[in-house]
């Protein structure tokens, strides 16, 4: 290790997606279902308006709360679904930076962060580089938000509790009732409560539901990322307790400084532009997925997001798999990257019909394969 690199650094490691993208990199034509973002393109108005406010001169430091129409117009969706809330909000750099500024605005050295196993990846790195202990809460097989297994891993060192629904690696999403229970361990033992909702719009039975309802000190963090096909112009939000939100515009002052100016007004115009159709593409994609998978695979039918996180086939684990997988042109992700278990494997399913089905036809002769 260079003599120069901080310890906290080595508390976490990228290794594990690295030797994926290193794998992925030496396949020439790949049938590729590791992609973490849309396969639409960004909505034209939404260009347009960002080429408008490059065009227009809109291209110096925004405040660092973010353009105050952009902001009004969160505010009000944010004011309508909490009316009796006071939350105040902010324009963030993408949601990744919202949750950097949770965790630097609310953890302290030794602190506890609870969150489920399978996890984003990010979330343990960023408990760690903010000095805090993650406390991953083992969801296999089905993945529940268990409010129960939430509730025996407080401890007097917890600081928060991080959910996110609909979720990432399994897409599952969690039963409106568990999280209501969820949202009043926090209240009760007075611990923070973080909602990673970036893949809200990404909802396929019922309506999406939020903690915020029921705790309302929860900190909610939202993005165009997703919901837009944005990911690269880094624009998302965050809405929680005024003081909160204050402290973690400090940092942004001093760090992130604001979200990219021209990226802003194309967020504005993106909330005015509905993306139900794609969506409902997603849907589909999703039920043709599982309908072909189920057969061959343990997998949980995900309520949300683009994500399948089947167990893969045999007794070699998820990497193995996946390795395999990759030898012969499939390019999936092990689970253990997301996970302390090396059992799983993810699959996204933002994708085109045609990828989908030349992949489907892929697992089900690795599965016969194995299974023989
Ligand atoms: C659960 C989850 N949270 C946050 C992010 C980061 O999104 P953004 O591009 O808005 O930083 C991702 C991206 O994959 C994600 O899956």
């Amino acid at each position: 290790m260079h003599p120069w690199i901080a310890d906290r650094t080595k508390t976490f490691d990228s290794s594990g997606i690295r030797r994926v993208f290193d794998l992925a990199a030496k396949l020439k034509d790949p049938i590729n279902l590791s992609i973490g973002q849309p396969d639409f393109d960004v909505p034209e108005a939404i260009k347009e308006a960002s080429i408008e406010a490059i065009r227009s001169g809109r291209n110096a430091y925004s405040p660092t709360q973010g353009i105050a129409p952009l902001r009004d117009a969160i505010l009000a969706e944010v004011r309508e679904k909490y009316p009796d809330q006071e939350r105040d909000v902010f324009i963030s750099s993408g949601t990744s930076g919202g949750l950097v500024l949770s965790m630097l605005s609310m953890v302290n050295p030794g602190d506890e962060v609870i969150f489920l196993d399978p996890y984003f990846v990010m979330y343990p790195a960023l408990v760690r580089l903010a000095g805090g202990v993650p406390v991953m809460v083992d969801s296999y097989p089905d993945f529940r938000l268990d409010p129960d297994k939430i509730a025996a891993a407080i401890t007097p060192q917890t600081k928060m509790i991080l959910v996110n629904s609909p979720a990432n690696p399994t897409g599952v999403t969690a039963d409106q009732a568990d999280l209501k229970a969820v949202a009043e361990i926090a209240a009760q033992h007075n611990v923070a409560l973080l909602s990673d909702e970036i893949y809200s719009r990404f909802f396929y039975e019922g309506e999406f539901y939020s903690p915020a309802a029921d705790n309302p000190d929860t900190i909610v963090i939202d993005g165009f990322s997703k919901s837009h096909a944005m990911t690269g112009w880094r624009v998302g939000y965050v809405h929680g307790p005024p003081e909160v939100i204050a402290t973690m515009l400090k940092i942004q002052q001093f760090s992130f400084v604001c979200a990219p100016q021209p990226a802003q007004w194309g967020a504005l115009r993106a909330t005015e532009v509905s993306m139900q159709a794609n969506v409902d593409e997603y849907r589909r994609k999703r039920d043709f997925l599982v309908g072909e998978l189920s057969p061959h695979y343990e997998l949980t039918s995900p309520g949300g997001a683009f994500y399948l996180f089947p167990k893969a086939p045999g007794t070699a684990g998820g990497a193995a798999f996946v390795e395999h997988a990759i030898s012969q042109g499939l390019l999936i992700i092990p689970g253990n990257i997301f996970s302390r278990a090396d059992s799983h494997f993810r699959i996204s399913f933002a994708a085109s019909d045609e990828t989908l089905r030349r992949g489907a036809d892929m697992l089900i002769r690795l599965a016969q394969e194995s299974a023989r």
